[in-house]
């Protein structure tokens, strides 16, 4: 595996696997890597002949600095765990090689914008928007991966894909989770082990969510989740020492597709419904998704 840090060397790596007629699979990640990314990693390699991960922590889609001072980076374990599944390229790049000049480019999506992460994190979708293009612009990827751990982002590149014009297959690739259920994220190694203790309880409760969506009515179930994570250390007091508690963020119900709230279950259609969650633990913000 090669590690390029530099825009001009990965452009040239790209040319030569194209003028051997190689497919290319591009993953991009923000480092920290797990088996989640491994996973899409996995998929990209049985998919493509030259795979291409950019591990870089995009400042862009931060709108909190104390989020991106804390996100976790562990470069050199990114590499070594990128050579052992058999990445061609790990993309390293700096801030300053990725954005030589100021960002002044913007990217809306309407309506997919205005739910869930979007009022929640205002600029992050069209700071994603931007550095997944730069990325497809560089790697020129027949197929690129993303997980559906982050739904809506996932529906946010697919329509950025439509807007550019761009001829390349997006690849969802499903959530992995931990043998106790907690969906694989970069953030759950900043959580406490009384914290990593409890972060199941997001999943089990998304799963039986999922259940009482066969007899319950879509608000029933919002109120349901929401209520349940909200007090939780107030019912299991001995698993919450020291304030530990979930404060959920919001846990909403839309149309697969659309990502538009449904209030009934007939709404989603076709499509189907998901729930996606974003949930505070310990100072740390996890999502999670459900499909019903
Ligand atoms: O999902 C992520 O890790 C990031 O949002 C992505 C797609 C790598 C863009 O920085």
């Amino acid at each position: 595996m090669k590690t390029i840090t530099k825009v001009s060397e990965l452009k040239e790596a790209v040319k030569a696997a194209k003028a051997e007629g190689k497919t290319i699979g591009l993953v991009p990640t923000m480092g920290a890597l797990h088996d989640g990314h491994l996973s899409l990693i996995r998929r990209a390699k049985e998919e493509n002949d030259f795979v291409v991960v950019s591990v870089f922590v995009n400042p862009i889609q931060f709108n909190n600095k104390e989020d991106l001072a804390k996100y976790p980076r562990t470069v050199d374990a990114d590499c070594e765990k990128l050579a052992s599944v058999g990445a061609d390229v790990a993309f390293v790049p700096t801030v300053e090689e990725m954005y030589p000049e100021p960002v002044k480019e913007t990217y809306h999506f309407g309506p997919l914008e205005e739910v869930m992460e979007g009022p929640q994190r205002p600029g992050h979708f069209s700071g994603v928007a931007v550095v997944v293009r730069r990325l497809f612009d560089l790697a020129e990827p027949n197929r690129a991966y993303f997980g559906e751990k982050d739904y809506q982002q996932l529906a946010i590149i697919r329509n950025l894909v439509e807007q550019i014009h761009y001829p390349l297959e997006i690849v969802a690739c499903p959530i992995v989770r931990a043998d106790d259920g907690l969906a694989l994220s970069s953030r759950n190694m900043r959580l406490s082990p009384a914290a990593r203790a409890i972060a199941p309880t997001i999943y089990d409760t998304l799963s039986q969510a999922a259940e009482m969506a066969e007899y319950e009515e879509v608000d029933e179930v919002k109120e349901w989740v929401m209520s349940t994570l909200a007090s939780f250390h107030e019912v299991n007091p001995d698993q919450c020492p020291d304030g530990l508690k979930f404060e959920p963020e919001y846990f909403e119900i839309v149309n697969a597709r659309t990502l538009q709230p449904i209030e009934d279950w007939d709404e989603a259609g076709d499509d189907g419904a998901v729930g996606c969650i974003a949930v505070w633990l310990n100072g740390v913000r996890l999502i999670d998704v459900v499909k019903f």
